[in-house]
């Protein structure tokens, strides 16, 4: 069976236009101003899309769906968080495989694939790698041939186990330039927040001192350090989550000096700032880096319009509040929050709001620029003929107000609370097949698919 989308306004990056657009099966087979009824197979299913806008399904490339262990695994799985982001009209999602403690890293991202397999939409992964040993060239050919072309390494986090010491750098990163891997950072300060954390009671810090024990000026100075041991090497780096001016200010720097970096941030950065920290509820907004100030969301949504920053990715850690609230001491609270079925709405309303972001940047900034930048493009993240049918189908015109009661995320509550939004996805389409029409979700569990990814359009 296909479908036959009549007389939506199609959007790609490059601008938007009045089109018909019809699927055969999974894929996408004609884009074109006018396709008449009569012309397409008896048994297309003929949708009305008059009124709305028809973009390339979402791309979520920063999940953590399934994370952790015990008491402090997030409330969604592969399930459970597919879904949501279903409903926030995305069709791909990127999460992450850790270093396995045993075994190589492809095993890692085979463990990983394995455990998405309950997904509704289709995903890729980036590895995490937190030690170099003398195998790890040999190990890095077998993850690029099973599709992983992207790495994931933290500055901070020792207590995790998943900090690669800095001295590392200067033999991986020249691995990674040669064999055309990605490498993504999640970068802060480890040693600047050690220090600053020697003066703070040993009990009893509360979240709203979480963003004095890791301030800004712990993540500008470490994307100083990654970038420039990046450009040394001439190869590109990828920032995640961009929380802070200061932050951003390095990413100029060290394009100015040659050095290509793409930068992602995630919608919690550009609507909530530090002062949501306060009070009963604190715990529920923390998530690392931590939230700044209304100065950094205005600066961050600016350069996001401009397209000085690449990407956004929702960074999506899901935690109940009990969860969260364990502890009152932002060391030890679970960190993250809930986002993956929130973004497009959230990130559609910058439009009205007078920042010059519009439906155009959207689309680039949460589909194509994931897409290419994770080497999926144009399967996802375009509506090209011949490529797969994902597609959200989103309405200006749909109101609504974000609350525990109306978000699909099983943490049971949203940081975005309250928020009134004008414009919401009402209908999203995997590979052909209708998932979600507004509040009925119609897909299958583990229909999703893992993805293989190509190399990064940065190289
Ligand atoms: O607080 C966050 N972001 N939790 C998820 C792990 C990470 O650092 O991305
Ligand atoms: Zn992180
Ligand atoms: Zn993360």
């Amino acid at each position: 069976m296909g479908l036959l989308l009549t007389g939506g306004t199609l959007v790609s990056p490059q601008g938007t236009r009045k089109a018909d657009l019809l699927i055969a099966g999974e894929k996408i087979l004609a884009v074109e101003e006018t396709i008449p009824g009569h012309s397409v197979p008896g048994d297309t299913r003929i949708i009305d899309a008059s009124g709305m806008y028809v973009l390339p399904g979402f791309i979520d490339a920063h999940t953590h769906y399934g994370l952790g262990e015990g008491e402090d695994r997030t409330a969604d799985g592969f399930y459970e968080g597919s879904v949501a982001a279903a409903f926030g009209g995305i069709t791909t999602f990127i999460d992450f495989a850790d270093h396995p403690r045993k075994g190589t890293l492809a095993e890692g991202a085979l463990t990983r694939i394995g455990e998405a397999k309950d997904s509704v939409i289709d995903f890729a992964l980036h590895q995490g790698l937190y030690r170099m040993h003398p195998d790890i060239p040999r190990e890095l050919d077998e993850l690029k041939r099973l599709g992983v072309t992207a790495l994931k390494l933290f500055t901070t986090y020792r207590q995790f186990g998943v900090y690669l010491d800095p001295s590392a750098w200067k033999d991986l990163f020249p691995l990674c330039r040669d064999k055309r891997l990605l490498v993504t950072i999640h970068a802060e300060d480890d040693e600047l927040i050690e220090t600053i954390s020697r003066d703070m009671p040993p009990k009893g810090l509360g979240p709203e001192m979480h963003p004095v024990l890791r301030p800004p000026r712990a993540e500008a100075s470490a994307f100083m350090k990654a970038g420039e041991a990046a450009g040394e090497h001439g190869m590109p780096v990828y920032f995640v989550h961009v929380s802070s001016e200061d932050a951003l200010r390095v990413v100029r720097k060290l394009r100015k000096g040659g050095v290509r970096v793409v930068a992602e941030t995630a919608p919690h950065y550009l609507f909530l700032t530090g002062d949501h920290l306060r009070g009963p509820d604190g715990p529920l907004y923390l998530m690392t880096p931590p939230l700044r100030t209304e100065r950094d969301n205005r600066i961050l949504i600016e350069a996001l319009s401009r397209g000085e920053i690449d990407i956004v990715a929702t960074d999506h850690c899901s935690y109940t509040p009990e969860q969260k609230k364990r502890t009152g001491d932002c060391r030890f609270i679970p960190a993250g929050v809930p986002g993956s079925g929130e973004a497009a709405v959230l990130l559609y309303s910058l439009g009205t709001g007078g920042s010059g972001f519009d439906i155009e940047r959207l689309s680039a900034v949460f589909s194509r620029n994931p897409a290419k930048v994770f080497g999926l493009y144009p399967e996802k993240g375009s509506l090209q003929p011949g490529t797969d049918a994902d597609i959200v189908v989103f309405s200006p015109d749909k109101e609504g107000t974000l609350s525990a009661a109306t978000v699909k995320t099983m943490a049971g509550y949203t940081p975005y609370d309250g928020f009134r939004y004008f414009g919401a996805p009402v209908m999203t389409i995997s590979r052909g097949k209708i998932i979600v029409v507004g509040d009925n979700f119609l897909g299958d569990r583990g229909t999703g698919r893992f993805l293989r990814s190509g190399e990064s359009s940065v190289y």
